[in-house]
């Protein structure tokens, strides 16, 4: 099967290059991505002679037309996914996550082959901190970010497609993920490596905000589930009922890292910070059969951290320029 991978340098991407490489052995891969700030192609550097690697912007119809012409299956990852970023910049999110989602879907329209679109919950806004409530596949569309609004607008994009052009598209809507190589710029890996780096970890606003978290390799488990067995034309939400707060996170990296549990700086809150997310997943488990591998948050954390600490030269060249731009807008509060 040959595979075209969108943002195969990123975080999950990347994490999905190694575990299609490590599962499928008849998948032949080709990544496209830009290489922005947020790619590393040293994310693929022990396969790197298994992998095409184009370097591309998915925005751009010249570059993707033969590269998706020339596969059977495309997943696209690509996307400008940092919600911070989005409210200092968000021109590039319409670009990145809109208008490239376009280019490919038209080259994919062309071309008659299998789509599957990543997407995230926060299309969904928020839930309240204490209801119980969660997102389900039928919770109506509301973003709060610059970043949530353009990934709203490219799953209605492809809902679109499929109903007036017939292609052959399934989306998911996935919760928070960690593991290895992702950005330092994003909550764990930025703590993870803050305390490693001798640097104070910062939590936004009160730390009540919660977040859903699920092991990447559980992620991609899940979108290959969705290819295999999904229904064409629907969405599937990805989830591991791993609700957490964010004061509890900086805490368990304090704790794992033999740090005190208050050694963390509170600072100026997120603008519009999402109170809490929460995955429903029961669809994609009683239709797909998928189940989570990391069902015990602590252990995968655990694991993550022992990953940051092994691969310093990953993370290190990153950190100085991560820590510059967010100290331009962070302040310690008292
Ligand atoms: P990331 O920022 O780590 O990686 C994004 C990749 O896309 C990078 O390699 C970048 O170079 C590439 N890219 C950016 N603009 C591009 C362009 N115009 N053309 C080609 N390549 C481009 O992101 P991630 O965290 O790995 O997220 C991947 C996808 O998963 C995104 O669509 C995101 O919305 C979605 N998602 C992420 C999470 C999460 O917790 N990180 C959760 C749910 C869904
Ligand atoms: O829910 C899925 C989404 O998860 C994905 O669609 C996004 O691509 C991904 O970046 C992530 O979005 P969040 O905004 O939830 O992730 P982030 O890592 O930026 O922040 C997680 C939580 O931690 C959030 O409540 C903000 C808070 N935070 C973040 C940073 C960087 C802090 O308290 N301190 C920090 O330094």
């Amino acid at each position: 099967m040959r595979v075209l991978v969108t943002g195969g340098a990123g975080f999950i991407g990347a994490n999905f290059v190694h575990r299609t490489l490590a599962t499928r052995p008849d998948a032949r891969i080709t990544v496209l991505d830009k290489l922005t700030y947020a790619a590393n192609p040293g994310s693929l550097a022990t396969v790197r002679d298994r992998i095409r690697l184009v370097e591309g912007d998915v925005g751009d119809a010249a570059v993707v037309d033969p590269l998706v012409a020339d596969a059977d299956l495309v997943v696209h990852f690509a996307a400008e996914s940092h919600n911070d970023n989005s409210l200092a910049d968000p021109g590039i999110f319409v670009h990145t996550n809109v208008v490239g989602t376009f280019t490919l879907l038209e080259a994919i329209r062309r071309n008659d082959v299998r789509y599957h679109h990543i997407s995230t919950d926060e299309v969904y806004g928020d839930l309240k901190l204490d209801d119980g409530s969660r997102f389900t596949e039928s919770t109506p569309y509301n973003p709060s970010s610059p970043y949530s609004s353009t990934k709203a607008s490219s799953d209605l994009l492809v809902r679109a497609w499929v109903r007036s052009f017939g292609i052959r598209a399934t989306i998911s809507n996935c919760s928070n993920n960690y593991g290895p190589y992702q950005h330092v710029e994003k909550f764990i890996p930025r703590q993870i490596t803050n305390v490693l780096s001798g640097i104070r970890p910062k939590l936004y606003g009160t730390g009540d905000n919660v977040r859903d978290w699920i092991h990447v390799d559980d992620h991609n488990d899940a979108v290959w589930a969705i290819i295999d067995g999904g229904t064409i034309g629907e969405t599937y939400l990805i989830g591991a009922d791993g609700e957490r707060d964010n004061r509890t996170v900086i805490e368990t990296i304090l704790e794992l890292l033999g740090q005190p549990a208050d050694a963390f700086d509170f600072v100026t809150d997120r603008p519009g910070h999402d109170l809490r997310y929460a995955i429903d997943s029961t669809r994609l488990r009683t239709e797909l059969g998928w189940r989570p591998t990391f069902t015990d948050f602590r252990s995968g954390l655990a694991a993550t951290v022992d990953w940051y600490r092994d691969n310093r030269s990953w993370w290190e060249p990153l950190k100085r320029d991560v820590e510059a731009r967010y100290a331009q807008t962070e302040q310690v509060l008292d």
